[in-house]
């Protein structure tokens, strides 16, 4: 399958893809999932029914996100030699694209198939990829980076997990480091039919809690190149 992300076929694929890992998400509606918290088993399948077609991957648009790019391309010199961590990579596009910049990267993600389909896209990346989980990760990687890229991992997590997650998140940023948080937005109080759940502004309180406390935080419109109200944040481990 060649990546042709602007062809018509493609929305049509994801259209159908989307309707098809709608109908088998054991959250979609409201409903809890004690057997599998982190909905494991649906992150694998999207992977694997996806046969290597990235118009079957929701959120997989073979580009960097537009607010992760903007967030680097400002950044172009402060990013040569940092270290990099990229969470819930997905098929690598922010990895690479802090790659480019100079950044050190390490890219994670729960699920195997992604991280083989990422290495078989940049066969020649500087990024390291990994398989494994924000709520176990590696112990090495504790206290270590100096940037978390974070792009609607959060946002794919159950709400419920959120004060979990902004922790391990913290937990794996060296003093004074930086979180990028990329997020669909929701106003406080709002109805969230997840997955996913965009987050709503009490995320940044909770992240207060962890630690990480707001250098910026953008409320963005929804524009033609971004689909809903999102958030960029950028937020600091204390020293
Ligand atoms: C909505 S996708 C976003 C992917 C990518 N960051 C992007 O912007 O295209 C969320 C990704 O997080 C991964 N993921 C979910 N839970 C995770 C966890 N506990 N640890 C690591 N990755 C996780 C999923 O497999 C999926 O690839």
């Amino acid at each position: 399958m060649t990546e042709a992300p602007l062809d018509p076929g493609f929305f049509e694929r994801r259209a159908k893809a989307r309707a098809e890992l709608d109908a088998i998400d054991p959250a979609k509606g409201g409903a809890e999932t004690p057997a599998d918290p982190l909905r494991r088993a649906w992150f694998e399948a999207v992977y694997s029914r996806a046969e290597n077609d990235p118009a079957r991957v929701p959120w997989a648009n073979l580009a960097p996100h537009p607010l992760a790019r903007t967030f680097v391309d400002f950044q172009v010199g402060n990013l040569e030699g940092l270290g990099v961590l990229d969470v819930g990579c997905g098929l690598g596009d922010n990895a690479e694209y802090f790659a480019a910049a100079g950044a050190r990267v390490t890219a994670f993600d729960l699920v195997d198939g992604a991280i083989a389909w990422a290495r078989r896209r940049f066969p020649r990346s500087q990024v390291e990829y990994c398989a494994a989980d924000l709520f176990a990760a590696p112990v090495e990687w504790r206290g270590r980076f100096d940037l978390v890229n974070e792009c609607y991992t959060l946002q794919a997590l159950a709400p419920a997990l959120l004060p979990q997650a902004l922790a391990a998140l913290a937990s794996l940023l060296a003093p004074g480091g930086k979180l990028l948080l990329i997020a669909r937005a929701r106003d406080e109080g709002a109805e969230a039919k997840g997955p996913p759940w965009p987050l709503p502004p009490s995320i940044f309180a909770e992240a207060g809690r962890q630690g990480l406390s707001p250098l910026a935080i953008d409320d963005i419109a929804a524009t033609a190149g971004l689909s809903g109200r999102h958030w960029r944040a950028l937020l600091r481990l204390a020293l």
